[in-house]
């Protein structure tokens, strides 16, 4: 069976199943409602069938969907694919969903052109996840992506079998999301100057005169849309506002709550070195950044909220009175003490209202006390999961030496920094080499990074991520005992067949 990722179990039966036309789907419960319909208009994409429901006479020819123990967890199933009939199990509906992935795979996959039978041989699958995180990311500042694409980003998860989508919705070059409090976030830090006819690295950070055209935001009502997509699919949206670096956007509107409090316009592109940060010596600054996420966590009802913490320039705020005097104030070190000092606050500001924090991980190099889960994208990663599992705090391994996938597949190719190939990321292993069992509990799992700096437009995401994310979505579903690259290349094959039938862009070598 040519299923990714490759299920913990398979066991073959003797017998082959003839699904055909009156295809009867049998379920019990209202949650699975979805997940069921979700299938129906699958196999109608692809197979002129005539799909009834609950007809509990239809000896031959259904497929049962039952929520009952399995053993496998939240997130596994048993698939049973016997003569005449399909039984699928699980304890909780996303398991049947993640069953109906699998199933969906494999009826797929064995399309033959004009037929509208599926032969199927009869076996049973048992499989459950092996990390709880798996996820991708993706940067829709560098370049704005509409909802349509979203919705096709998250059918790209589900048929991975993905759960988290990290939505990186603000940073230098494009606020995101519409605020209501602060409406000038999408009137103005929305836009900046379209300059999409020079390289990115080669285009002016700032002051570029001209009217901001080039850009996009998400109004309150796409979110809703899009969070409600992904939680059919049973895919938690984590947003991610950036602070206080990677924030310079917001003073093309709102340049008080910067050090400087000079107006900026937004970067249409260019290198990050940005000092323009938020000012964390003004109480303005905070009550600004509390008033945006009270906003956030109205939206999503994801457990976490992500407030970055990356690659800050500090340099202004060693100049800035305010930033100096809350140095004092607090009995702080120095500046990296008071980006710990920022994100503490911020931190408990969010968990008060029951949220738990994600930051990337120079925030844990800048304060260990902080409750957060670090994300550690530096390198290996390896140092950053370190430090969090021995400070007892979770981490999530993004490292970007593997999992960017803004980064050039093959070494001939178009993309940022250096490469990281497709047997790369299959061989990745989230559990640091060294860690002992205790410390790996820390370990939650994996995702990919997308910075969009050097893709315009979907086809370039979709060919930069498949089938990178194909062997991503391995790596943190099945087990280690089951990893093999040359066994994923043979699937791949298949698999492949199902993105061009989906007409997805991707990496054809
Ligand atoms: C990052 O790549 N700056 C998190
Ligand atoms: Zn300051």
């Amino acid at each position: 069976m040519e299923i990714i990722p490759r299920p913990l179990k398979i066991i073959k039966k003797n017998g082959v199943n003839h699904i055909n036309r009156s295809l009867n789907l049998r379920f019990n419960n209202q949650n699975l409602k979805f997940t069921v319909n979700h299938l129906h208009q699958e196999l109608e994409k692809f197979y002129q069938f005539h799909i009834t429901y609950n007809s509990a006479d239809q000896e031959l020819n259904y497929i049962e969907f039952c929520l009952e123990n399995t053993g496998q967890g939240s997130e596994g199933y048993i698939l049973e694919i016997g003569s005449g009939f399909i039984k699928i199990a699980a304890e909780k509906p996303a398991g049947i969903f993640y069953a109906v992935q699998t199933l969906l795979q494999i009826m797929l996959q064995k399309k033959v052109p004009g037929s509208n039978e599926i032969n199927l041989n009869c076996c049973r699958i048992e499989d459950r996840p092996r990390f709880s995180w798996r996820g991708m990311h993706l940067d829709v500042s560098r370049h704005f992506f509409g909802i349509d694409f979203i919705k096709r980003y998250l059918d790209l998860l589900a048929l991975h079998k993905l759960n988290r989508f990290h939505w990186h919705l603000t940073d230098d070059n494009g606020w995101r999301i519409e605020i209501k409090k602060y409406p000038l976030l999408t009137e103005i830090c929305s836009w900046r100057k379209d300059l999409e006819h020079i390289p990115w690295n080669q285009r002016a950070e700032s002051n570029v005169p001209g009217k901001g055209v080039y850009g996009g935001f998400y109004s309150q009502k796409d979110i809703r849309n899009i969070v409600e997509y992904a939680a059919e699919r049973f895919i938690e949206v984590i947003p991610e506002i950036e602070m206080p670096g990677h924030s310079s956007e917001v003073f093309a509107a709102y340049p008080e709550f910067s050090c400087q409090g000079k107006k900026l316009t937004v970067a249409s592109g260019g290198l990050r070195s940005n000092p323009h940060n938020f000012c964390p010596g003004k109480d303005e600054t905070l009550k600004f950044l509390q008033d945006i996420l009270t906003e956030v966590i109205e939206l999503f009802p994801s457990r976490y909220i992500h407030l970055g913490g990356d690659e800050v320039n500090k340099t202004i705020w060693k100049e800035c009175p305010h930033c100096q005097q809350r140095i004092r104030k607090e009995n702080l070190r120095d500046e990296t003490e008071l980006q710990g000092w920022f994100a503490n606050r911020i931190a408990a500001f969010l968990n008060s209202k029951g949220r738990n924090v994600i930051v990337w991980d120079e925030v844990i190099a800048a304060t260990s006390k902080i409750a957060a889960t670090v994300m550690c994208w530096r390198g290996d990663g390896v140092g950053a999961a370190q430090k969090a599992a021995s400070a007892r705090l979770n981490a999530i391994m993004c490292p970007n030496n593997t999992l960017y996938f803004d980064w050039k597949q093959n070494p001939g190719d178009k993309g940022a920094f250096g490469v990281t190939s497709l047997q790369d990321v299959y061989n990745y292993e989230p559990v640091p080499d060294l860690f002992s069992a205790e410390e790996s509990k820390h370990i939650l799992g994996a995702q990919g990074n997308v910075w969009t700096e050097w893709m315009a437009d979907k086809d370039r995401v979709e060919y930069m991520i498949l089938p990178r994310m194909t062997a991503l979505a391995e790596v943190v579903w099945s087990d280690i005992e089951n990893r093999n690259f040359a066994d994923f290349s043979h699937r791949l094959q298949d698999f492949k067949q199902i993105l061009r039938q989906e007409n997805y862009n991707f990496n054809q070598r």
